[in-house]
């Protein structure tokens, strides 16, 4: 059974249509919308009305074989917290656990809709277990179901993009390596620490890649979308543009690289038998020319460019695009690490 994994942001549709055969891993069919009339972080009914008529043209348009989808909740919209508690079955975990969340979730249980996994034994406390916990308000998981009902799609799942990302580029029991995954958006970016097979820990960072565009339009004079051009052609490369480029850049991605460092120095205190020496790179502004020899050069650590294609075949019908597919890897790692989410599950 074919699924869709469909990555919704602020202002961009992108979807994926995988299916399993036989143990393998297919791309059936991918597309993208871009408006930047849209505003899916708008509280306005109108807004969403119009973003969720856009995706079903979008849908419509591009043809795809199911209505099944799974779609990400925002980091901003979505509580997850990797919490200890001692051993139980899960039967009597789902009991207890709801005493403990409430000293975790910031909003009011009754309000949101809770649920949890088990992931492995505490590395230093074999009594206890660590729970992920994830909650997200019932206001917002009403928003997005009815945004794909209006657009005739049927929600086989929603999870935190952090949860997605961590499936797809994450590291597993069998090859454990802990990896910090940097994901950055447009509007904001994600990083996700994942640990034998497990998302540990996740942060938002509030910079992405319109405020490097941003960056360049005041630095430069120009307007946003020749600054986006230049962002887009120099990036961080100092060799390129008399390094005027990279030079308006460079303070705003810090601004990203200082959390992503704090966060490392944060996961690792608290966790001091995880080295953490590896950091892929995800996202539209992954593609940023200079990026990966910047971030190598100031973390000090193995630096890579995300590929959400490693385990995946595609279809005949996609042999001639192969090419552009794999280098827009980086901006779908979320819509495949969602569509992963049942298939793997179907295994
Ligand atoms: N070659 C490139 N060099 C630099 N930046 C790029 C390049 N290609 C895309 N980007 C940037 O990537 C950003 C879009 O990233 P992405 O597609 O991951 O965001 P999004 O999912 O649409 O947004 P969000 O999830 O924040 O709503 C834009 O800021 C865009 O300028
Ligand atoms: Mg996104």
């Amino acid at each position: 059974m074919p699924i869709l994994g469909l990555d919704l942001g602020n202002q961009t549709f992108r979807v994926v249509e995988m299916e399993e055969q036989k143990g393998r891993l297919f791309l059936r069919k991918y597309g993208t919308h871009e408006d930047s009339k849209l505003n899916l972080h708008s509280s306005s009914e109108q807004e969403i009305k119009k973003y969720a008529t856009s995706l079903k043209q979008f849908i419509t348009e591009t043809g795809f074989s199911t209505p099944d989808v799974v779609i990400p909740i925002p980091e901003s919209d979505v509580f997850t917290r990797v919490v200890q508690m001692p051993n139980m079955s899960e039967k009597d975990l789902r009991n207890s656990i709801v005493f403990e969340a409430e000293q975790y979730i910031p909003i009011p249980l009754k309000e949101v809709n809770f649920d949890f996994q088990i992931l492995d034994q505490d590395a230093f406390d074999r009594d206890r277990m660590n729970v992920l916990i994830v909650a997200a308000k019932h206001t917002v998981l009403d928003k997005y179901v009815s945004i794909l009902r209006t657009a005739g799609l049927n929600p086989k799942g929603l999870e935190p993009e952090s949860l997605a990302i961590g499936r797809i580029l994450g590291d597993t029991l069998n090859k454990p390596s802990a990896t910090m995954i940097l994901h950055i958006g447009n509007f904001d970016s994600q990083l996700v620490v994942s640990y034998r097979g497990f998302v540990r820990f996740t942060r938002s960072i509030s910079v992405g890649g319109s405020d490097l565009t941003k960056a360049v339009e005041q630095n430069l004079g120009f307007d946003f979308s020749q600054a986006e051009e230049y962002k887009k052609t120099y990036g961080l490369d100092s060799k390129q543009a008399d390094g005027k480029v990279a030079a308006a850049i460079r303070p705003v991605f810090d601004q990203i690289l200082t959390e992503a460092k704090r966060a490392k120095v944060f996961y690792t205190t608290h966790n001091p038998n995880v080295i953490i020496n590896r950091m892929i790179i995800a996202g539209g502004s992954a593609l940023m020319p200079g990026l990966l020899f910047y971030v190598a050069n100031n973390l000090d650590i193995e630096v890579e460019l995300a590929n959400p294609w490693r385990n995946v075949d595609f279809v005949k019908a996609l042999e001639s695009q192969k090419e552009q597919i794999i280098e827009s890897g980086p901006t779908y790692v979320t819509a495949v690490g969602l569509a992963l989410k049942v298939l793997k599950t179907d295994q």
